[in-house]
């Protein structure tokens, strides 16, 4: 159950600051009862007027999209490139569970749920990540070890990792590879790092969660079971 300010803050109605300051003020009535304790937790049901206009509370939604490649994962852009928003047709106020880069396709999760959405980026929580990875060049066997034992960036050691080849030319290869962390621009600073560029980059899996037959641009609901074991598996680190 979420205290009262908090549920005012979700409807869009004010900040959570702001909601704070409307229950002091004695402007908020819960059930026909003004309540202004910060702490009190509304019953889920519970009818809740600010300045005597019922809020709407907000369901909490989850979805996996497919991000297609060259949009953002903001809700807009000052430069009119496309976002994720164009492709999202749903009535809740929702946003991307961490971010991938423009380039980057592949599985993303959606939701309204912030404490979910931090529950799984929290740097604490080390939930599995799955890229295909295609770069300007072919790592050695050494780079490989290198890359899975953790390699020195800019904010700090990565955390052990796994590399799985699926394909190797002359100047080009292509490969797997497993993370349990979620950095800003990770898998292609882990690349650059040792002089390579990212040619493609796809999230294949967060977790057991992958895209399946979703088109690029597609979403869809995710299942009761599937958001409470995402939970269970970001609690348990995710391994
Ligand atoms: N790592 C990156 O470098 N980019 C992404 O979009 C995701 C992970």
């Amino acid at each position: 159950m979420d205290r009262l300010q908090k549920v005012i803050a979700q409807a869009g109605i004010a900040s959570r600051r702001k909601a704070e300051e409307l229950i002091l003020q004695k402007r908020v009535k819960v059930d026909g009862v003004v309540i202004s304790e910060l702490g009190y937790k509304p019953r889920k049901g519970a009818v809740i007027e600010v300045d005597g206009k019922k809020i709407q509370r907000e369901d909490k939604v989850y979805y996996v999209m497919n991000k297609p490649k060259n949009t953002l994962c903001t809700s807009s852009d000052e430069f009119n490139r496309p976002t994720i928003n164009d492709y999202i047709d749903v009535p809740q106020r929702i946003f991307s569970v961490g971010r991938l880069d423009f380039d980057t396709t592949g599985v993303l999760i959606l939701t309204n749920d912030g404490d979910f959405a931090n529950t799984i980026i929290h740097p604490r929580y080390h939930l599995k990540k799955v890229y295909e990875v295609t770069i300007s060049g072919v790592l050695t066997t050494a780079q490989i070890k290198e890359m899975e034992s953790g390699i020195k960036l800019e904010d700090g050691m990565t955390l052990p990792a796994k590399v799985w080849i699926t394909n190797k030319k002359k100047n080009v290869c292509s490969f797997e590879l497993t993370i349990y962390e979620g950095r800003n621009r990770q898998v292609k600073r882990m690349v650059e790092y040792f002089g390579y560029e990212v040619k493609k980059l796809n999230r294949k899996a967060i977790a057991f969660l992958q895209v399946n037959d979703l088109k690029p641009g597609e979403y869809r609901i995710l299942k009761p079971f599937e958001v409470k074991q995402l939970t269970k598996l970001a609690n348990e680190k995710g391994r």
